[in-house]
């Protein structure tokens, strides 16, 4: 077993830069878990539940902390995007867009291969292009040039977000306000769309491509990326300011638990826990808030389920990526045009307990198939896994309870916890906490029932004890010195659980931010 220390690297400072920007959001007010951001209308509640605007002049409430970041990078990040921002530039590319679409050859459109097509755009726009007195140089040109080919076949203004492989989110909240996650921290960019109808077509795009419809009739749409990233878009009517993006990037590699160790998201000791409990089977809960990395660490874990075993996973938007060669993958469907067709996570799951699978893992449970998933945990598909959205391991419990409930059986409440605490073991809670960075800050075990309330006990847990000087969480992982419920189960897996691994210490001090 490897019983690894981590000494916490200290964080460089950067000096502050002199480059102008819109204001950023951290400047404004540090992000907590209980303070996220309402993308739809740009406003955020502060720890203290106040509302900041990110378009307003500055930190004009009173929050509970100000924090002041060294954050040149992002800054100077931000201000290379500001070309996106430029009306002339818009506007040439939008005019050279429609010029291009409407001199292509159709006929030849339908025959071409992707790559062809994308030459010919290319050779008619570079025509264009060459006519136009308007753009200078010819660096300009060639800037102009890839930006029509983002417009004809990428996410036009986007792009540049897309293409930065450091950028985990980027949230559009109508034609002129577009925001990026980049390592960790949420910046307001001076990307904008022309209109409310170039934003459009652009959704409109991405839905034809993924062969899905966004319109007055259906105006929402969830789909998957060819690239893998998560997009969800809200469109008027029930968008109100413009159309909503939310795009939620993976990076081309996923992040592993060696960099979950690296960048101090958990200890060794954590991990060394988690991968004999995947292993000895044991069913377990990712729980988190909305962007705190469940599914990252999710499919961290299924890294160690042995090689040989059978693993069906279920999701709405296929997220995971199981390295195992045994895997079968299913993705829910939304209704079609008629409001006929839709496949649930819960048709899924009952389908999946007869493929013979090992183990079931669900992407998020987030209604009634939260009763059949805890049914496949009694029934012999031990070493389940799936993430639930909470802020607490205790909470998971509450929450459990209620998205069983929502299955439509009247049961007793004690029946529906008698279900969870005979069918879940370890409930795993992670946060994203003030300046982005995430841990997991507790590792809880499901001991039983005292009378009829669940009985739960924390192993490990991460103590924030305040902010550092950039404005980001620091504090410390530590054993509570409770040796595991399950010890017994483990070790006639096969597995030994050293004692000294659960004895109460600090088992890693976090100053701050580390590598993202
Ligand atoms: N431990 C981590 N360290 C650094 N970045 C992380 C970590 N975990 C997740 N991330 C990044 O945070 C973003 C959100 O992660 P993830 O999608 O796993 O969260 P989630 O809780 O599943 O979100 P959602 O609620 O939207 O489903 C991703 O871009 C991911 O790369
Ligand atoms: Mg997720």
């Amino acid at each position: 077993m490897n019983w690894l220390r981590q000494k916490p690297s200290p964080s460089p400072v950067p000096k502050p830069a002199s480059v102008t920007l819109l204001p950023a959001v951290d400047e404004v007010a540090p992000v907590t878990e209980a303070a996220e951001m309402d993308a739809t209308a740009g406003l955020r509640t502060t720890a203290a539940g106040q509302l900041s605007d990110p378009e307003g002049s500055g930190p004009a409430m009173t929050g509970p902390v100000t924090v002041k970041s060294p954050r040149d990078d992002l800054v100077i990040w931000a201000a290379s995007l500001d070309r996106q921002s430029d009306p002339r530039l818009i506007a040439i590319k939008r005019e050279l867009h429609q010029q291009v679409i409407s001199t292509l050859d159709i006929s030849g459109v339908g025959k071409w291969s992707p790559e062809q097509l994308r030459l010919e755009v290319r050779r008619q726009t570079e025509v264009i292009c060459r006519e136009r007195k308007d753009l200078l140089s010819t660096a300009e040109r060639e800037q102009i040039i890839d930006d029509v080919m983002d417009e004809t076949f990428g996410l036009g203004p986007l792009e540049a977000l897309r293409r930065d492989p450091n950028v985990t989110d980027i949230l559009v909240n109508g034609p002129k306000t577009v925001y990026a996650e980049r390592n960790g921290r949420l910046i307001r960019t001076p990307i904008k769309f022309q209109d409310e109808k170039h934003l459009l077509q652009i959704v409109q795009r991405i839905a034809n491509e993924v062969g899905r419809r966004i319109d007055e009739t259906s105006p929402m749409l969830d789909a998957r990326l060819a690239d893998g990233s998560r997009l969800n878009a809200v469109i008027a009517p029930l968008a109100l300011d413009g159309a909503l993006i939310s795009i939620r990037r993976f990076g081309s590699v996923p992040l592993t638990i060696d960099r979950l160790l690296k960048n101090q998201s958990m200890t060794r000791e954590m991990v060394d826990f988690l991968d004999i409990c995947v292993k000895a089977r044991m069913n377990m809960i990712v729980s988190g808030g909305t962007g705190s990395g469940k599914t990252t660490l999710l499919n961290c874990l299924t890294g160690f389920i042995p090689e040989d075993e059978r693993v069906a996973t279920i999701e709405d938007a296929a997220e995971l990526r199981l390295q195992q060669p045994h895997v079968v993958r299913m993705e829910t469907r939304p209704a079609n045009i008629e409001g006929k067709g839709e496949i649930t996570t819960r048709d899924l799951v009952r389908n999946a307990l007869r493929m013979r699978p090992d183990r079931i893992i669900i992407g998020e449970c987030r209604g009634a198939e939260a009763l059949d998933m805890l049914q496949a945990m009694n029934t012999g598909h031990d070493g389940s896994l799936t993430t639930i959205h909470a802020n607490s391991t205790r909470d998971a419990v509450s929450r459990l309870e209620m998205l069983v409930g929502m299955a439509g059986f009247d049961l007793p409440i004690w029946i529906i916890r008698k279900q969870i605490a005979s069918a879940v073991q370890i409930v795993l809670q992670v946060s994203r906490l003030m300046g982005g960075v995430r841990r997991v800050t507790k590792i809880s075990e499901i001991t039983g029932m005292e009378g009829d309330v669940v009985s739960m006990q924390d192993l490990f847990e991460f103590k924030q004890t305040g902010i550092d000087e950039n404005g980001v969480a620091k504090g410390y992982f530590a054993a509570t010195g409770v040796r595991p419920f399950y010890s017994d189960r483990i070790e006639t897996s096969g597995f030994s659980l050293p004692g000294e691994l659960f004895e109460k210490r600090v088992l890693l001090r976090c100053e701050g931010r580390l590598t993202p």
